[in-house]
């Protein structure tokens, strides 16, 4: 049977809250005002903030990248480095774990539920899991929310907000494609770490910023490491 997004569900919504709090943003920005209710206006400019997990899947390059770009791009970041994360990172790169979460505004322990980001009155434009394990990947898919990356998306995909998950496994059998699917079907985009070679990338560099400059195109973050395809 085919499966039905339920109506006003997933990013028509996100887009349509935004155009609305844009609009209301421009309208509250022009109006004329004193200092002191400059200050304490309940409608103060939101920071674009999106919500950044690392997992323990190979490529924990991709995060590290995501949080560099993201910086660059002044979006405010919350990370999450699982305890795996931390492992691959020292095995994959030159990095300490210490140095990466300096690259986040807002470092939230993998354990502590309580977090902001585990509600949804904590706004943010959406989250993404770069790289994503198939077990957190699972987690997801089944709403086994018993980590705080795991309830992060949850929240992420109830509230209708972006959730985009570089899953990073290889070869992938039936359950792995399964659990891609549930996670689609509630909303996620499924997003590889797939290389494109029309951009000419010189070099690996290259192609890990064109990689995470798209994923972050389609959580609606324009940014130039994105090479669009223009045609021939
Ligand atoms: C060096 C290294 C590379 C790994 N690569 C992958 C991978 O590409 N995909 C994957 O699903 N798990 C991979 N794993 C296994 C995960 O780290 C492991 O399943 C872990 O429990 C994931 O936990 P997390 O999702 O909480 O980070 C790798 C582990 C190590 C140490």
């Amino acid at each position: 049977m085919p499966y039905h997004i339920p109506r006003g569900f997933g990013r028509e919504v996100h887009l349509a809250r935004r155009a609305e709090y844009e609009f209301a943003l421009r309208d509250e920005q022009n109006r004329p005002r004193s200092k002191a209710e400059d200050r304490s206006s309940p409608l103060r400019i939101m920071d674009r903030t999106i919500v950044v997990a690392i997992t323990g899947a190979s490529g924990v390059i991709f995060g590290i990248r995501t949080l560099e770009l993201l910086r660059e791009l002044g979006v405010r970041t919350h990370l999450v480095l699982s305890a795996a994360a931390k492992i691959t990172i020292s095995q994959e790169t030159d990095w300490t774990s210490g140095r990466v979460v300096a690259l986040a505004d807002s470092h939230h322990d993998p354990k502590d539920i309580a977090a902001p980001i585990a509600s949804g009155s904590f706004q943010t434009e959406g989250m993404i899991v770069v790289p994503c394990s198939i077990k957190t990947l699972s987690a997801i898919a089944n709403s086994f929310a018993a980590d705080l990356i795991s309830r992060a998306a949850d929240v992420t995909l109830k509230e209708g907000r972006p959730l985009l998950l570089v899953v990073r496994e290889t070869p992938l059998h039936r359950n792995h494609l399964r659990l891609m699917d549930l996670a689609a079907r509630a909303g996620a985009v499924i997003f590889p770490p797939v290389p494109a070679f029309y951009g000419r990338p010189e070099n690996l560099d290259d192609l890990i910023t064109g990689i995470v400059g798209r994923a972050l195109y389609r959580m609606d973050i324009d940014n130039s490491a994105y090479h669009r395809w223009k045609g021939t």
